[in-house]
């Protein structure tokens, strides 16, 4: 079970840059199977959870190979319309290939995803919007049975007005309505930057999607979509991770290769607390600061604060100056590193919601701590630059899943950080 070890002390100076966005190539891996043929993507970034959508893809009789950062994926006569629970329970966004699946060819079987550690993830909002595109929905033995009209085999577009703002749910819904029969108006849709990607690799296909990015989305329905070429966008939740590496030692750190604007909240924050931060077109710098303030966050849905880097920006809040609120609204159990960063000395009172860092400039120490999600294992290895001693971070096969080469890329920028067993 690899393991990162992690010395204390060193201050990151240098250009880095951002790999393809995780976020944006799982649901665009997904709308392949809208068409058949060749799709060709760039900027894949190699990650553990674009293997699983790969092998996913394969048992539904699909192929795919990759050439470095180019990812290719041929889709014919599909062998199966099952995602199975094997597959499925190792990454929820597996979901995905439900919207698609069933608009192309009217029936679908996948694996209820389940949990994770963050929260119960529940996915009633993507049923809820594939019944209102006509399917029939049956739960069975921990499965979702789908079924579009029997006769036309087709769906139908419909407005859907989403209680709760869902990015997978706007994505799988935007996916199935590009074949449905009529338009599809989705309200309160997310506006992510990599549903963006998605729609615009949709748009690429043939689809009609107009609204990306804003709460509205149209799809008009088309008759085929036909395999295209892409660039993934850069991920802005690793380009943010570097970032807050460079703040957290009092670096200089220039983050290249990313969509500066996707970071707008984040920069917001740490220029509240004392950074200072210069916008390029495709990258973001932070220059050296000693000291700086605590400042409150609220996540929520972009474009603001990205819960997916809650617990990194904690870590940089256990070293400032003052008191910390962080209010996570998104989901209902995301504050697992709230324990580990108190064995490394962090001063948290995490309650359901909210957790009050009290920051101690210069007061972490090392100590062995277990990463238990994704963005939780970022946040330990980011503590870990500024604990004194070595820091073993433990389970790290949950950072892979989501962080191309994160300790080379640190490294290269003077970290003392290294992969052991
Ligand atoms: C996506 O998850 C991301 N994953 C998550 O990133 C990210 O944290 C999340 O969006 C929010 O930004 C991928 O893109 C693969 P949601 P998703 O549907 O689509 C509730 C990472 O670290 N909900 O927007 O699953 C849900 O429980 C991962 O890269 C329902 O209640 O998130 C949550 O509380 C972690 N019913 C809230 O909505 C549903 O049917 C937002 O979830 C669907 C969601």
């Amino acid at each position: 079970m690899d393991k990162i070890l992690v010395t204390g002390g060193s201050i990151l100076n240098g250009r880095v840059s951002a790999s393809g966005a995780k976020n944006a190539a799982l649901p665009i891996l997904f709308s392949t199977l809208l068409a058949e043929g060749e799709h060709t993507f760039d900027n894949v970034p190699l990650l553990k959870d674009i293997e699983s959508t790969a092998e996913l893809l394969q048992s539904l009789g699909c192929e795919s190979s990759r050439d470095g950062h180019t990812f290719r994926v041929r889709v014919s006569k599909l062998k199966s319309f099952e995602a199975h629970y094997d597959l499925v329970r190792k990454m929820r966004a597996s979901i995905l290939c439900l919207g698609p699946m069933l608009a192309k060819y009217g029936e679908a079987i996948v694996s209820l995803p389940g949990g994770c550690a963050i929260g119960t993830r529940p996915i009633d909002l993507h049923l809820d919007a594939m019944k209102a595109l006509g399917a029939e929905i049956e739960l069975r033995d921990g499965y979702v049975f789908a079924k579009a009209d029997q006769k036309t085999k087709r769906l139908k577009g419909a407005t859907v007005l989403f209680e709760k703002t869902t990015v997978g749910g706007t994505q799988n819904l935007m996916m199935a309505a590009t074949l449905a029969d009529g338009t599809t108006i989705i309200e309160n849709a997310a506006k992510e930057p990599e549903n963006v990607d998605l729609a615009n690799y949709l748009n690429k296909m043939g689809a009609k999607i107009t609204g990306q990015g804003t709460s509205v989305i149209k799809i008009i329905g088309v008759e085929k979509l036909t395999p295209a070429r892409h660039s993934i966008i850069p991920d802005r939740i690793e380009a943010g991770t570097l970032l807050i590496a460079g703040a957290i030692t009092g670096g200089d750190v220039t983050v290249e290769k990313c969509q500066p604007h996707d970071l707008d909240c984040l920069v917001s924050k740490m220029r509240e607390s004392g950074f200072k931060i210069d916008i390029g077109t495709d990258s973001l710098r932070v220059h050296p600061q000693a000291k700086f303030d605590a400042v409150d966050i609220t996540t929520a849905p972009h474009p603001l604060f990205a819960t997916d880097l809650q617990a990194q920006f904690m870590a940089l809040m256990t070293v400032a100056n003052g008191t910390s609120v962080i209010t996570e609204t998104v989901f209902e159990n995301r504050f697992m590193h709230v324990n580990e960063l108190m064995r490394l000395g962090a001063d948290i009172t995490p309650k359901i919601q909210v957790a009050v860092v009290r920051g101690k400039p210069g007061g972490l120490s090392a100590a062995p701590v277990m990463a238990t999600d994704l963005r939780a294992s970022a946040s330990l290895v980011l503590a870990g630059l500024v604990a004194k001693g070595e820091t073993l971070v433990g389970r790290i096969y949950h950072l892979d899943r989501g962080y191309e080469n994160l300790e080379g890329k640190l490294s290269s920028l003077g970290a003392k950080v290294k992969r052991v067993l």
